[in-house]
């Protein structure tokens, strides 16, 4: 099964999570996990070959960042134009935030996926950036729980 993590992190927080759900994705037997942080190339029809899609984003000024809009919106246009379909394939969201913008991933991030065609998985993986910052251990095995789930759930 192949499983895709696309984020997009500034100061390295969600970075973190994202490295940690990929662990967790791959403890499960037969799950072969591609990390991808946005600015880095690769083809976007790699999103296409893939079996599932974690899309992770911090919270800037109310929304995703910059780079993860610019992204879900050559992402739009490239499912809209046929050359790669989504219909289907499963998804789920996570990210991190400084005060109040959780909203922004569990509203914002996931109805763009799911407007791709993405069937989103329910639970959204939020954290503060502060627990990273500062206690990241105490938040890890909650993270690799998340990918290991993920993965568990679209066996
Ligand atoms: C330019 C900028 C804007 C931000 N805007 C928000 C915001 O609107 N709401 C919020 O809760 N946190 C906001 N934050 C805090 C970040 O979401 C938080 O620190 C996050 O963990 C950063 O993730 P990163 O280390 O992966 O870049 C902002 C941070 C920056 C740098």
């Amino acid at each position: 099964m192949k499983i895709m993590v696309v984020y997009d992190s500034r100061t390295g927080n969600t970075g973190k999570m994202a490295a940690a759900i990929a662990e967790g994705a791959r403890s499960s037997a037969g799950a072969e996990v591609e990390v991808k942080k946005l600015g880095e190339p690769f083809p976007l029809r790699a999103l296409g070959e893939a079996d599932a899609v974690l899309f992770g984003s911090p919270s800037h000024y109310g929304n995703v960042t910059d780079g993860m809009r610019g992204f879900m919106s050559n992402l739009g246009e490239y499912v809209k134009s046929g050359k790669m379909s989504v219909k289907g394939s499963r998804a789920a969201i996570f990210g991190s935030y400084g005060w109040d913008g959780a909203w922004v991933m569990e509203e914002k991030l996931k109805g763009m996926v799911q407007e791709l065609g993405y069937e989103v998985q329910e639970k959204v993986l939020v954290e503060t950036g502060t627990n990273i910052q500062y206690s990241a251990d105490k938040h890890t095995e909650k993270w690799k729980n998340f990918g290991a789930d993920f993965v568990k759930s679209i066996a």
